[in-house]
């Protein structure tokens, strides 16, 4: 699967997509019937799910944070589940995020932009192509737009028809944040976001645009740390959007790769169009100061913020993945010194939370064990009680 190349991407035009397509993309599913996928992406509705003067709104807010001194809540799950109540669970997701924007913002007295992981966080990339259950080798789950996440062969093979359910389910999602948005607009708007994953899927959702092609199944499209060569086909994806565009960074980042990043993404240095995620884990998130200052030799505009989860995933003792709320507390406040101390302002944060009360993620040592509370489709996330505690973290 790695080594793929962006060769499908027929629906796109335009010179800076053509180079695309012959670009080598990583993390794109093995699909075995082709034929099938182009049916499927040709069928699909073509409306916008979001609309390129709501994008432009998202990217004004963001071009303004620094001057209100204002914080980015970006939160959801890890993978968002389809084969569910959608409507239901996106009013209770858009709730609990703007529950947590009003809390963040009582605390600290600042604008919060509110953002979810949210109507379209259906792709994953994963470390390893194939897992290992109970002996017999799979597929890894991909996420719902993919494949299934029960262990067997026929639930993992990769399903073009997956991708109409998943995009009837961004639909279902959009419709009722819409509403949302009718119901209460005398409030600030909330933001969706997902990672910039699947290209086939995504670059069906491509407009032409002025300054930048216009992406509209998302307003605010993240790069993973899997996908972000800068060679890449998700890069030159992302370079060539006018949505601002966020770029996921872990341990291994040597700190010049991180500047050619922010000088493609970014080559005219506007405020507002590019945001690191740093996701370092907590034994390591010293290697931060020197990503920082290499990327602000060449550009002055990038915003960063802390997502204390991805660098901080382990094994378990009953057997379950799960975090541990000290190191992502850990995590969150270095990164908070560390970004000041290299003399920039620490933006925000990013959390893999639900309104659910599950137990995924640990607290002191109690790690997970009961399946019933155990639900998420992939990583572990706080619950409502320990996305507060983290925010209580915040202090910058
Ligand atoms: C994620 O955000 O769920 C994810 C896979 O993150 P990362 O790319 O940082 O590992
Ligand atoms: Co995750």
């Amino acid at each position: 699967m790695t080594g793929h190349t962006g060769a499908e991407l027929n629906t796109l035009a335009g010179p800076d997509l053509d180079r695309l397509r012959a670009l080598p993309a990583r993390q794109q599913p093995d699909w075995p019937d082709r034929d099938a996928l182009r049916a499927v992406l040709a069928q699909l509705p073509g409306e916008d799910l979001v609309t390129a003067a709501s994008v432009g709104e998202l990217r004004r807010e963001l071009a303004q944070l620094d001057a209100g001194g204002g914080l980015v809540l970006q939160l959801g799950d890890c993978v968002e589940d389809i084969d569910t109540d959608v409507r239901a669970a996106t009013c209770a997701k858009i709730a609990f995020l703007t529950h947590f924007r009003s809390h963040l913002r009582t605390r600290t007295g600042r604008h919060i932009v509110a953002v979810g992981r949210l109507a379209g966080q259906y792709a994953k990339p994963r470390s390893s192509d194939h897992e290992v259950v109970d002996g017999v080798t799979l597929p890894s789950y991909r996420g719902p737009i993919v494949n299934a996440p029960q262990p067997t062969p026929q639930a993992r093979r990769p399903a073009p028809h997956r991708i109409a359910l998943a995009h009837a389910a961004a639909r279902t999602a959009y419709a009722a944040i819409a509403d949302y948005h009718r119901a209460t607009a005398h409030l600030d708007p909330i933001w969706t976001s997902h990672e910039l994953l699947l290209l086939d899927y995504e670059s069906r959702f491509l407009r032409p645009g002025g300054a930048g092609h216009h992406l509209a199944t998302t307003h605010w499209p993240w790069i993973g740390a899997r996908t972000r060569q800068p060679d890449g086909a998700h890069i030159a994806l992302a370079a060539a959007l006018g949505n601002p565009v966020s770029v996921k960074l872990g341990p291994d980042t040597p700190p010049e790769e991180a500047a050619a990043l922010a000088a493609t993404l970014n080559p005219d240095d506007q405020p507002g169009r590019l945001t690191f995620i740093a996701r370092m884990g907590h034994q390591h998130v010293e290697r931060l100061a020197p990503i920082v200052r290499a990327v602000h030799r060449r550009v002055e505009h990038a915003h960063w913020i802390s997502d204390p989860m991805h660098g901080n995933t382990v094994r378990g003792a009953h057997g379950f993945k799960t975090r541990h709320v000290e190191r992502i507390i850990a995590e969150l406040t270095e990164f908070q010194r560390i970004v000041t101390a290299a003399g920039r302002r620490p933006a925000g944060l990013h959390l893999e939370a639900t309104p659910e009360d599950v137990h995924e993620c640990a607290e002191h040592g109690h790690e997970p064990r009961d399946p019933a509370r155990y639900r998420t489709l992939l990583d572990p996330r706080l619950n409502p009680e320990q996305t507060a505690r983290v925010l209580g973290h915040w202090f910058a």
